[in-house]
């Protein structure tokens, strides 16, 4: 039997810092009620010459390397992402496994928003698990900064940019095997979280279209209350299922979109605040790309080591939400 085995990850966050106090600048806001209602302090914003791309090509390579496989061996690239280089081709993950020479492999985008890096596991365990792919690519990446509208104070506080990227590969040893993922949706709430332009479901004469924007809205205290639940419920089920307790997780690894959202849902688990990885204070939130840098946030900084174990959970747009079980699992030199 082939399992799915999380062997590497990487991480590149621009080096442009946007702060609460710039972003005062620009709409009616304060770094006071941002920290206190968010937990942000500043988010990172690529340059304009510097796509989705780009930095899914930095994030990727640390991941490579780190996985101690030559780059020939990766079959299969599969790109998270809800700021793509381009609307609506050629994909994000083409570009990039072309900017990394990886030949003519599987290459492809998921939108399922936060919950992207997620989705994109739990595409890798399957093709993994049948036998159809060895060594697969994950890459969250985001330049949110291109589809948030500057003039909204309910929005762009929350978004930053940034990548990252995971290697997942085939092992016949059930130690190292992520354990379960989750992945849910439900559209009847797809209003909540939305680019309402830009797409074929906006009104427009086709033959007269007009320029449109691909910026976010958000009904934000609505998204709040939905966010808390869904991320309670689902970590509370995969945990029931897999008889496994909140105190056997090491890392609980949440997507990076509000502090008190985070804090509600380790409060519901119990968990531990040394169990809670926090990166949404340097970064924001960075949608797809936000649990893979947190999770390289905790490996650069020595808190992941060998066999522990990782509780992702996720939420966004869509409505998307998810969950996974995670060893992390390097191959032992
Ligand atoms: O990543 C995908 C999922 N996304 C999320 O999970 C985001 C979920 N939502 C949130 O994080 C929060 O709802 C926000 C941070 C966006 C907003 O916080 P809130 O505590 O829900 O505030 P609110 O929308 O209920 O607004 C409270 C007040 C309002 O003023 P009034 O009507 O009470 O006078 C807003 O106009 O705060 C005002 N407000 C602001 N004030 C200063 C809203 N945004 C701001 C702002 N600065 N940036």
């Amino acid at each position: 039997m082939a399992y799915a085995a999380f062997r590497s990850i990487g991480a590149y966050a621009p080096s442009k810092v946007l702060s609460n106090d710039d972003l005062a600048k620009m709409v009616d806001t304060s770094d006071e009620w941002i920290t206190k209602r968010t937990g942000i302090k500043e988010r990172r914003i690529a340059a304009n010459d510097e796509f989705t791309s780009d930095m899914g090509v930095k994030a990727a390579r640390l991941a490579i390397e780190r996985s101690g496989l030559d780059k020939s061996q990766i079959d299969m690239i599969i790109c998270a992402t809800i700021s793509p280089d381009y609307f609506c081709m050629p994909s994000t993950a083409t570009i990039i496994s072309t900017k990394l020479g990886l030949g003519n492999i599987t290459a492809f985008d998921i939108s399922a928003a936060c919950t992207g890096f997620v989705y994109t596991l739990s595409i890798a365990k399957a093709f993994i698990e049948s036998g159809m792919k060895k060594n697969v690519l994950l890459i969250g990446a985001e330049k949110l900064s291109s589809i948030t509208d500057y003039s909204d104070r309910g929005t762009c506080i929350l978004f930053g940019d940034g990548a990252g990227a995971a290697v997942i590969s085939t092992t016949d040893n059930k130690e190292e095997a992520i354990i379960d993922i989750h992945t849910g949706s439900d559209g009847e709430f797809a209003d909540l979280l939305m680019s309402p332009n830009g797409g074929s479901g906006s009104a427009h004469d086709a033959l007269e279209q007009e320029a449109t924007s691909c910026y976010m809205q958000m009904k934000g205290n609505e998204t709040f209350k939905v966010a808390v639940k869904t991320l309670t419920k689902d970590v509370i089920e995969i945990l029931k299922e897999n008889n496994i307790q909140a105190s056997d997780v090491k890392h609980f690894v949440p997507h990076q979109a509000n502090l008190r959202i985070i804090k509600a849902v380790g409060d519901a688990l119990k968990l531990d605040d040394k169990q809670v990885v926090l990166t949404v204070e340097k970064y924001g939130n960075t949608s797809g790309a936000s649990i893979p840098m947190a999770i390289n946030d905790i490996y650069e900084s020595g808190r992941l080591q060998d066999g522990e174990l990782m509780l992702l959970d996720a939420f966004g747009g869509g409505l998307t939400w998810g969950s996974a079980l995670v060893p992390f699992s390097p191959v032992k030199k």
